[in-house]
Parts: C-alpha cells; structure tokens; sequence
C-alpha cells in the first residue's frame, strides 16, 4: 500500500468529520492553558474551521514539528501514560487533520511568532509574523483530498450540531475557560467563565432548566461520582446526556444502561433523563487508551461501575424525596402579618393569634393539599398510592413472600388458545405474584388467590389486565421487565383512584406512608407524584411581583 494511502486510513481513524477536528484542536487549546477559546466556522464547519486560543503558543521549532506524527510535547516516558493528566497525548492529531485538509498555523509563544501553511500534510510555507501569544489554527475544505468522505458529510446544521456538542462537553470541564462559536458570521454558542457547572448549564439552556435538575453527589470506596441529573419524571424526547471519566469526556455505554435503570419507572415512556455525570476513579481502573479519538472507556469491572451510577441516581431521588416528604411533616405556625397588627387601636391588648397547619386537605377526589413554608404542596394520591404498592410488590416478589389471600369463591377463567398458552409459560411468575391458577379443562382455569394487597379488586379484572398486559409485552421484553410491567398493571388497578373520597385517616396512613417510602417522586409510570407550587410563582400569578 502507498504510504500516502496508509496516512489517509489512519488519519480517518481520527479525524471522522468536523466534530473531531474541533474536539482535537479544543483539546490542544486547553492543554496550552487557553483562557478563552474562539471557534469560527463557515457552512458547519465544512468550508471552514478556525479555532483561536489565548494559550502558551508554540515557538518556531515546534510550530514545525507539531505537523510530524507522534510528535507530542506531552509524554515523556512509558509511565506517563498511566496517568496522563493532558488531553492529548498522542502527537496524531494535527498530522491527521493537515493530511485531509488545508492549514494555517498562526501562533505565537509571546516571544517569536510563526505562521505555517499546509496541505495534504505537506509545509507549503513557514513565515515568522508578528502576533499575540496563543494560537490560530484554521482548517479549509476537509477532506478535499478524499471524495467519499466528503460526499458522506452531513448537512450543515447536522455538523453543527455536533460541533456544538463537543463544545460543550468541554466547556463542562474547564469552567474557567470561556468557549465562543460562530457559524457563518453568526454567534451561535456563548459561555463565559464560571465557577460552577451548575451555572453554566443555567447560561446554555436558562432557569427553568436549571429547575428541573437535581444535583448528584455518591462515592464508594475510592470511586466517586458527582455532576446534575433529571429530577425523577423531568426528561426531554432525546438523549441529553455527558459523562466524563476522570475529566474526559466519554461517549460511555455502560453508563446509558445504568441511567436506563435507574431512571426505568421514574420517566414516562419515550423519554431520556438529562445527565451531566462525572465519574472519579483511580487510573488503574480504566484504559482510556482503548479507542483512536479516546471516545470510549473500558473499565477493570464494568458492574462495580454500573451499580455506583444507580445507586448514586436512587440516592439523589431519595434526598429529594425525604427533603420534600419532611416539609410535608413540619408543623407551620402562622402569626398574622406585621402590617395587619399595625392597624390595632392603641389600649386593645395585642392578641397574638397563632393557629398551626399540619395536615393535608383532599381537593377534588384527587389531590391532597397544604401550605409549607416554601409554598404549597399537591400530592397527587392516585400516583402516590400506585408507587407505594408498586414498591411492596416488588418488594415482595425480591423476598419471595408476596401474601396471598384465597378466595372464598373460586373464579373460573375461560381462555383463548393463545391466553391459554400464556399462562402455561408464566405459571410461575403468577404464582410468585399470588395467582394460584389451576388447570381444569379446555381453556379453563380456576383463580384460587390473589395477592393479598390487592385483596379489595375485583380477582377476575385483576388477572384479566394481567392475561393481556402478558399478552401484549411478552415477545418484547425480557423476563425482569415483563415482571416489571405487570407490577405496574396490578399497582395501577389496585391503587386508590382519581374520584375516590378519603377519610381523614386515610388521608394519614397514605401520608405516613410518603414519608416512609423513598422511591415515590414519581409513580411506576414516571408521573410526579408531587408538585409544589413556590409562593414566588403564586405572587406573580397575582402580580406582586
Ligand atoms: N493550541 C495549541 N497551543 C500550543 N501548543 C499546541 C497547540 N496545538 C498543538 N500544540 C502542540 O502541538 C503538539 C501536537 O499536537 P497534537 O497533534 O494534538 O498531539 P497531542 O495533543 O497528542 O500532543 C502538542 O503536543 C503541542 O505541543
Ligand atoms: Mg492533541
């Protein structure tokens, strides 16, 4: 094979589109130390990228070399790349980026400038020029010299896209660095420095954003992880989602499947929790030599690691769900305001009147409701009962002991073949549920039980909705699902309904029963299970504000 051809294979490993050549030259600016960083692209990137930095700058010499592969200024030694703390590590990138395209260095070390012009991963010039310490490198018409891969750029707004998510990744690492992007003369991402996380994701996608995340904080021995996740029921239609490996960002696999579980009955169906996740470990748990461009990780134990991203999400909801459970508790004493004891005529005693709120009201046969100190607090009871029940099953599938209670009246059961079939092939999950079915005859069967926590509904709808939920999900789901899903069936059918008048002490053991169950911010379906209504909101509502 030609050299030149070896060159242009292996510079594709690195260099896939636009995306990657801002991803690499970003991560040369940050390891020079860049304050700000300057991205101008023309048609997404396409005709043009130039990515300007206030950094260290290079000197003549290494101006030079940098273009020559596996010329890096950043390992020294073979131990050095078992802790590699600079992003780049490599030397391949700019040799990979000058083979496909047309470049200009610029740079400038404070004391010498220089500037370097390239194609196809040739110097065509070197020039000293006089600018400002840092760095510009600008990339025309990439992949000028390899047609299929040009022709299999994607449109401009989808190549943005792209770039716009790498930058951001980045931007959630260096805080104190401020990253601007302009496409086509137009500004297109802006963020300045910041000292938090928090706040920068407030400057990309605003406040009420903001709102609908909760902050993550878990460790386990000498692994940790820490960044903001979706508050439980809070998703959007699309993965927004980073994770970070010791710093590097990632595209991790493993980490997609552990939120999938975490999140599995808190989020509605079709929806993805927003997760900015930052995972510590010690460097001898992980390889991030593994891919060209560094994008994915493998870990030493990939269960220990899935097991702290659940665990550390669960804990996150059970904060908020004591945080918020508590303030359903306290007792609130209300004094009347300063202003109404101001208008008391002088010789009447001052009478302090004080009266306590402590309990929830039921509103429309579905709500219970009352004042907290932050506002006011709205449980949804038919949301919260299903989530109570949903998690006692479960409960009690996982210590093999769900109580049964048998029915006085045996209820006969005729089937269609293929429901007939069904129950045949999952005689022993409904067991463990407490359906004693007995075969008696064709497509006959006798209910002898039913889960005792259910024992109110009627046993005939109860394994009819049961038989179809089956019927409908069994092809498409693994077994542990399928238990899920009919979990969730029977929950929903046994929980008190929306139109269902409480008694006050039933209104009390539902809400003692909030208190002790961590799991409900949500029910099983990934609805809230409360909102509460911040007395902020209620004063604009009657513009006092
Ligand atoms: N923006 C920059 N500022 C200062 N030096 C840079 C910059 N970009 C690249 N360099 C120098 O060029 C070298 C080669 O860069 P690169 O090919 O990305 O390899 P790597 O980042 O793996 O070292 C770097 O080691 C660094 O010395
Ligand atoms: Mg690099």
């Amino acid at each position: 094979m030609p050299e030149e051809v070896v060159k242009l294979i292996a510079a594709g490993e690195v260099i896939i589109g636009p995306f990657s050549v801002v991803k690499e030259l970003v991560e040369n600016s940050l390891d020079a130390g860049a304050r700000n960083i300057y991205i101008k692209l023309k048609d997404g990137g396409k005709k043009e990228i130039t990515v300007k930095d206030d950094g260290c700058g290079m000197d003549r010499e290494d101006a030079v070399l940098a273009w020559e592969r596996y010329s890096t200024s950043k390992i020294f030694t073979t131990q050095d790349l078992l802790k590699i703390s600079s992003l780049g590590f490599r030397g391949e990138a700019l040799p990979s980026i000058a083979q496909v395209a047309l470049v200009t260095l610029t740079t400038s070390n404070g004391e010498e400038g220089t500037k370097v012009k390239l194609k196809g991963g040739k110097i065509l010039s070197i020039e000293e020029i006089s600018v400002p310490k840092g760095t510009q490198i600008k990339v025309e018409e990439i992949f000028y010299n390899a047609p299929v891969r040009k022709k299999s750029l994607r449109s401009a707004g989808r190549e943005l896209r792209d770039i716009l998510e790498v930058v951001m990744a980045y931007s959630f690492v260096s805080l104190s660095t401020s990253f601007r992007v302009e496409n086509d003369g137009e500004e297109v991402f802006f963020t300045p420095p910041r000292s938090t996380l928090i706040e920068r994701l407030e400057d990309i996608w605003g406040s009420e954003f903001r709102k609908s995340l909760i902050p993550l904080e878990f460790k386990m021995g000498d692994i940790s992880i820490e960044g903001w996740v979706s508050r439980p029921g809070e998703g959007k239609s699309y993965p927004l989602q980073f994770f970070f490996v010791n710093g590097r960002w990632v595209k991790g696999k493993i980490f997609k499947k552990a939120i999938m579980e975490a999140y599995a009955s808190f989020m509605g169906k079709g929806y993805f929790p927003m997760v900015f996740l930052f995972l510590t470990l010690p460097t001898q748990e992980v390889d991030v030599n593994i891919h060209p461009s560094k994008e994915e990780v493998k870990f030493k134990d990939e269960g220990k690691i899935m097991r702290i991203i659940e665990n550390g999400i669960r804990n996150s909801f059970h904060k908020l769900q004591d945080e918020i459970s508590r303030k359903g508790e306290e007792k609130l004493t209300l004094t009347p305001s300063p202003i109404q004891s101001s208008f008391s005529f002088k010789g009447v005693a001052e009478k302090k009147v004080e009266y306590v709120v402590d309990e929830f009201t039921q509103v429309k046969k579905a709500y219970l409701i009352r004042e907290i100190e932050e506002g006011i607090l709205i449980i949804d009871q038919h949301a919260l009962h299903e989530r109570i029940l949903f998690e006692k099953l479960k409960d009690g599938i996982s210590k093999r002991k769900v109580e049964k209670k048998n029915l006085l009246f045996p209820v006969t059961l005729e089937l269609s073949p293929v429901e007939e079939k069904i129950i045949e092939e999952h005689s022993l999950m409904l067991e463990e549920l407490g359906f004693e079915l007995e075969k008696f005859g064709r497509h006959t069967f006798i209910l002898r039980s039913m889960p005792q926590l259910l024992g109110n509904e009627d046993p005939l709808l109860l394994i009819a909705e049961v038989v179809g939920k089956l019927k409908d999900s069994f092809r498409k789901l693994e077994v542990q699902e399928l238990m899920e899903e009919v979990l969730k069936t029977l929950a929903c059918r046994g929980a008190i309904k929306f139109g269902d008048r409480l008694s006050s002490q039933e209104m009390e053991r539902l809400i003692q029963a909030w208190r002790e169950e961590k799991e409900a911010i949500t029910c099983p379906h990934g609805r809230p299970v409360f909102v509460l209504i911040s007395w902020e909101e209620i004063e604009k509502r009657f513009q006092r504000r």
